[in-house]
């Protein structure tokens, strides 16, 4: 037995050598290892005594990938491509042993070795188009070879990994090997008499069976997925190299593959897209929480409210396997509710991504009722009532005399004071916000609010179960709309002056969509309902949202607000909604000009930056790039420019700053200062 290097090691088993990776967390591809790899293949070529090799991995999985954190930085170290060659020419066969996740860069080494086995549990993929970029070690020429070109580009698009199951069905890997005896199955496989060095890049039969109909397959996949793609750069050099795998030969497809892979990684939409990956990782984790605050166990869930949120609240727990109990105040709000949670299960299973089965298995956890006091049980209860402090604070009061000692009380309000909601227990410390975003079974993002008195236990508590039910979790802290709805009020203040002033609706719409938003400010009113908070009651018709109320517009929902809808939602801009915007402005003497699609898109974006430099100034946020995943995961900023205050360091802070002051704007302390130095929000530029 021979150490080769700290991170890997070389034994021999009779006459099989067993290379193992021990380079926690994920074995990813760092110069140790690449470097241990490469002294490790060259020890076991070497013995006489070894006939063939295992490759496997320490830990919970198999090589993830890259090490992202090397990218960027010089070179170290053996190069991967020339570890994969030693690999692929060595004289004797080597078996991928997997568990866990062979990702990226960790497949690619896979598809060097002469045979693949894996544990059912395993998942096999090429994720790197997440980070805005295409898998750069023969990866785009290897894999359509085993699992031919056309689930080779839904592979490397989507960068979603496959099941062990699916990958054995595509000829990905060789066998399946037992969950617990993967080694064992692997030594077995490496015994079998007169293996055969058998090299992937050799393969020709399925790329060269997709040739005929290569053309029409490649133009209808483009066509199926623009809009997915939309605005990313990365998606269309993936698929440029499965064609160069089809239509060319290995060593002309490596060569297309290395020519497209280096622009992306030297460009802005990858550096972004590998900080995101980063800042999510980093949101998780709370400054300054003390080591034993433990997180309490969540074994069951109450929610308040069976509204548009309580039902989609109740969904993720549901989907965690956790029990809910949810409460109405009337049977009927509550069968409604209840109906529309079973509505969407039964959706999703209709579009077969779930079983009948599974429908009824989540149904059965829920527990629907009127009666409060059946809360009592609940490790967790959120409140996801009408939006009024009177209302909230009642609620509160109530179910601090309900809910068992310890229970964590939490609120799902968008903006109200969640101190003040507190303060009405005898246990502040226990409550605070968990600000789910609308359809909450669908979007990633939870707010986190970390109210004056919440616990330490209770905050860690919120962020493990966030992680459970797969959200991704931000702390924010007391202020009016936390990070999220805060920023965004800016921008749609300056969006409704931008109509006044002399833009339309539809041209504030396209300069944000062709930004990357999914969607325009206008465009995101009508569908959230233009009358949300609006009561007819209270309005004196003075601000444009009163008027379009009064005259009736609600949005998507009755097919009117600043566009027509007709049947199929195709939309037109209302001429009723431009009347009233026209006499709103004659009305405050303002001459209107044409607006250039640059100041619009500045005027919107700018000021969002602003109030995020002062949230971060005030502690609202713990970082920069926390502000950012609010932003890319809650509103669907465009993740390949990184959220806001990436985005305005890729711009560089002295033109933001010029440019607010410029339109009027105060500049923020923060803002002026980073800008006055030089530096950036985040550290990236
Ligand atoms: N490089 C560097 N660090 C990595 C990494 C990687 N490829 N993958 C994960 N990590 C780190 C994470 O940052 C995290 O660090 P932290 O504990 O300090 O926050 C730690 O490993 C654990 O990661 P997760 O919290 O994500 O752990 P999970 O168990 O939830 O998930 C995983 C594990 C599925 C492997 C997930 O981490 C993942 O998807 N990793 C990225 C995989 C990837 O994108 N690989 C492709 C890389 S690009 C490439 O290979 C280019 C090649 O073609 C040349
Ligand atoms: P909703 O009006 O759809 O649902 C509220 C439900 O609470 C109603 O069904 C009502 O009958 C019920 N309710 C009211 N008082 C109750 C009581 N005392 N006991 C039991 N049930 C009671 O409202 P929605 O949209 O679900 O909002 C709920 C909360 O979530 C609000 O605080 C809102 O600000 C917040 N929120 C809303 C988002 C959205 O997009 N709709 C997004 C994020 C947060």
């Amino acid at each position: 037995m021979a150490a080769m290097s700290a991170v890997v090691d070389l034994s021999v088993d009779g006459d099989i050598g067993v290379l193992t990776i021990n380079s926690p967390p994920v074995n990813a591809l760092s110069a140790a290892v690449r470097d241990g790899l490469a002294a490790g293949v060259a020890a076991a070529v070497a013995d006489p005594a070894v006939k063939a090799i295992v490759l496997h991995c320490a830990g919970r999985t198999f090589i993830a990938g890259a090490d992202i954190s090397e990218f960027g930085g010089a070179m170290k170290g053996a190069s991967l491509p020339a570890v994969q060659a030693a690999m692929e020419d060595c004289p004797k066969p080597i078996i991928a042993a997997i568990h866990g996740t062979a990702l990226g860069g960790g497949l690619e080494v896979a598809l060097t070795c002469h045979y693949r086995v894996a544990v059912p549990s395993a998942k096999l993929g090429l994720p790197e188009v997440k980070l805005g970029l295409l898998p750069g070690a023969g990866g785009t020429q290897r894999l359509p070879r085993l699992v031919g070109p056309e689930q080779a580009l839904k592979m490397v698009t989507s960068g979603t990994p496959i099941s062990a199951k699916a990958a054995l069905a595509s000829g990905l890997i060789d066998e399946i090997a037992p969950e617990d005896g993967l080694l064992e199955a692997a030594k077995a496989f490496a015994r079998r008499p007169n293996l055969a060095l058998v090299k992937v890049r050799d393969k020709q039969d399925k790329v060269e069976a997709a040739r005929a109909t290569a053309p029409e397959m490649f133009a209808q996949f483009r066509k199926d997925n623009a809009r997915a793609m939309r605005g990313f750069e990365a998606p269309e050099a993936n698929i440029k190299c499965i064609e160069a795998a089809v239509n060319l030969s290995f060593d002309e497809g490596m060569k297309v593959e290395r020519d497209l892979f280096v622009p992306l990684m030297m460009g802005l939409q990858s550096k972004a897209q590998r900080y995101v990956f980063f800042a999510e990782r980093q949101a998780n984790k709370v400054e300054g929480l003390p080591a034993d605050a433990a997180p309490l166990t969540i074994g069951s869930v109450g929610i308040i409210g069976a509204g548009t949120m309580g039902g989609g609240i109740a969904m993720n727990f549901l989907n965690a396997g956790v029990p809910v109990t949810i409460v109405e105040m009337k049977q009927e709000a509550l069968d409604r509710g209840v109906a529309t949670i079973r509505k969407n299960y039964e959706n999703t299973a209709a579009k077969g991504r779930m079983t009948a089965a599974d429908v009824e298995a989540r149904m059965g956890l829920l527990t629907p009722t009127l009666d409060m006091e059946e809360l009592s049980a609940a490790d967790l209860v959120i409140e996801a009532v009408f939006e009024t402090m009177e209302i909230k604070r009642d609620v509160f009061g109530k179910l601090d005399r309900i809910a068992k000692p310890g229970a964590i009380l939490a609120s799902n309000t968008s903006y109200l004071n969640v101190d003040e909601i507190a303060d009405v227990t005898s246990r502040p410390g226990s409550v605070l916000g968990l600000h789910f975003f609308s359809p909450a079974n669908v979007m990633r993002l939870l707010e986190v609010v970390r109210g004056a008195k919440t616990e330490p236990a209770v905050l860690a508590t919120a962020m493990a179960t966030a992680k459970k039910i797969g959200k991704v979790a931000v702390v924010a802290g007391v202020c009016h709309g936390f990070i999220g709805n805060r920023m965004l009020s800016s921008r749609q203040a300056e969006a409704m002056k931008l109509i006044v002033e002399g833009a339309t609706p539809e041209q504030v719409d396209r300069v944000l969509y062709d930004f990357g938003w999914p969607m325009g400010p206008f465009q995101m009113s009508d569908l959230a309902g233009l009358d949300i908070g609006w009561s007819a009651e209270k309005s004196k018709g003075e601000t444009i949202r009163d008027r379009l109320c009064e005259a009736g517009l609600r949005g998507q929902k009755n097919g009117r607000g600043f566009y027509d809808y007709d049947a199929q939602r195709n939309r037109t801009p209302s001429p009723v909604a431009t009347q009233i915007i026209l006499d709103y402005a004659a009305e405050k003497g303002v001459n209107r000009r044409e607006v250039g699609d640059e100041e619009i898109l500045e005027r919107c974006l700018y000021p969002m930056v602003n109030e995020g430099a002062l949230i971060l100034a005030e502690g609202m946020a713990q970082r920069a790039s926390d502000i950012d995943i609010v932003w890319i995961n809650g509103y669907g900023w465009p993740v390949y420019r990184g959220g806001p205050m990436f985005w305005a360091d890729s711009v560089g802070l002295a033109k933001v700053a010029e440019r607010l002051t410029h339109y009027g704007y105060e500049v923020a302390p923060l803002l002026a200062r980073l800008a006055a130095e030089e530096k950036s929000f985040t550290g990236q530029f």
